[in-house]
């Protein structure tokens, strides 16, 4: 049985966790801020790319700034089987989301190049730009352009809050490719990652074979009402947007334990920015975000015909002026049935624990499966599998574990 090199791959991961590394005043740990296109992700993307060259890599970069790292196979015009993940993330994370994918992969390369195995096919190593959404506001931006579902003009037209263009800092960072932005299809395309919660720990396993990715929706509220001194404003006077916001944080956790949507609906405000935000000034403006998942699209899409209808009507009511976007929308995704069973076979061949799962947070497997065959081996995570914090961690053990399972799974594949 092959198995890669674990220290390898943890000292890997130490060492991109070095960039972009902030002191966390909360919990007083190191976290990782490396947003998308900022001078970190440069940096770390820099990283990265030396070490796929080190590994023999053909390193490409595509007009969205996706970086591929092709490894030749013995029948080179076969098409290639990809892993990898995302090297940008939260302005709170950990050292592991997106990055064991990438580093994974690689791993599975250095591993290959130690033994001198060359398999039937070519094998790349990517990395998609704006995984996060976490900065422009779209997330699976790169791989998304990638497999045609967004333009490469949206993607392009795409600004952060002091409105930077995503063009303008791919370029800024030195990432604004030639390569053609569209995808051949591959072969497949297997992604290690973190769960990001806490069901595999819990139940005992050492990896999840991942059934797909439950859909997404993302929208951004702007309230606007009327600013005023806090004091002498009598309530019935006033039109605050503040009221507003807050009503619909309370529907959506309503909406939740009502049952209407079954368990599994979950609803996060993760963003409310008041302007002018004084504490004796009634806001005339406040900025919200929404969060809505589901396992089930058709589920999902109930739930937000009644956010809508509830968010219209609390406005009126309040005498807010209200205007929304939908800034990302991904239906769920199903992963291929072939790809599930390999991950499961290469985890019990290994006496690895494992059970299926679906995935919580969104990936770029979900993005490359409506090109091939796709699919994704999770890890269990520490601390109830916390994860965007700096506490998200997993063991060497785990992380090891999971880039085996990778690894038997790319091989396989990359050899039919
Ligand atoms: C990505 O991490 C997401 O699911 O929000
Ligand atoms: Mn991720
Ligand atoms: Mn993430």
């Amino acid at each position: 049985m092959r198995n890669i090199n674990g220290e390898r791959l943890w000292a890997s991961l130490e060492a991109l966790g070095r960039i972009g590394a902030y002191q966390d005043e909360g919990s007083g740990l190191t976290g990782v801020r490396r947003l998308a296109l900022t001078a970190e992700d440069g940096e770390g993307r820099r990283h990265v790319v030396e070490q796929m060259k080190a590994a023999g890599l053909a390193v490409t970069v595509d007009r969205i700034g996706n970086v591929y790292g092709r490894r030749a196979g013995r029948e080179d015009a076969l098409e290639p089987v990809m892993s990898g993940s995302h090297l940008d993330s939260v302005a709170t994370a950990g050292r592991f989301d997106g990055c064991l994918g990438v580093l994974g992969a690689l791993e599975v390369v250095k591993t290959l190049n130690d033994e001198g195995t060359v398999t039937r096919r070519p094998l790349v190593v990517a990395f998609f730009s704006e995984e996060e959404g976490a900065r422009f506001g779209t997330d699976m931006l790169g791989s998304a352009v990638a497999t045609g579902r967004l333009s490469l003009e949206t993607a392009y037209g795409l600004t952060d809050r002091a409105g930077k263009t995503v063009k303008d800092e791919l370029s800024a960072i030195g990432f604004l490719g030639e390569g053609a932005e569209l995808l051949p299809a591959p072969h497949a395309y297997v992604e290690c990652h973190i769960e990001q919660g806490p069901l595999l720990k819990a139940a005992g396993m050492d990896v999840g074979v991942v059934t797909g990715v439950q859909a997404i929706s993302w929208m951004e509220l702007t309230l606007t009402g009327k600013s005023a001194h806090a004091g002498t404003t009598p309530m019935e006077l006033r039109v605050d947007p503040g009221v507003v916001a807050s009503r619909i944080q309370l529907h959506l956790r309503e909406m939740v334990r009502s049952g209407r949507y079954g368990g599994d609906l979950r609803a996060t405000m993760g963003v409310t920015r008041f302007e002018p935000g004084l504490v004796n000034v009634v806001p005339n403006k406040v900025v919200a975000t929404v969060d809505l998942r589901h396992p089930f699209d058709a589920v999902l899409k109930r739930a937000e015909a009644e956010l809508h209808r509830f968010f219209e009507a609390a406005a009126a009511e309040e005498k807010v002026t209200l205007a929304w976007r939908q800034t990302a929308r991904t239906p769920d995704v199903s992963f291929s049935a072939r790809v599930q069973e390999a991950v499961a076979a290469a985890a019990q061949a290994r006496g690895l624990k494992h059970q299926r799962i679906v995935s919580g947070a969104g990936h770029d497997c979900q993005e490359l499966a409506r090109l091939c065959r796709a699919g994704m081996v999770f890890i269990p995570g520490e601390y109830d599998g916390i994860s965007h914090n700096p506490r998200e961690y997993s063991t060497p053990k785990q992380c090891t574990d999971g880039v085996n399972v990778l690894c038997d799974v790319l091989v396989a594949l990359a050899d039919e």
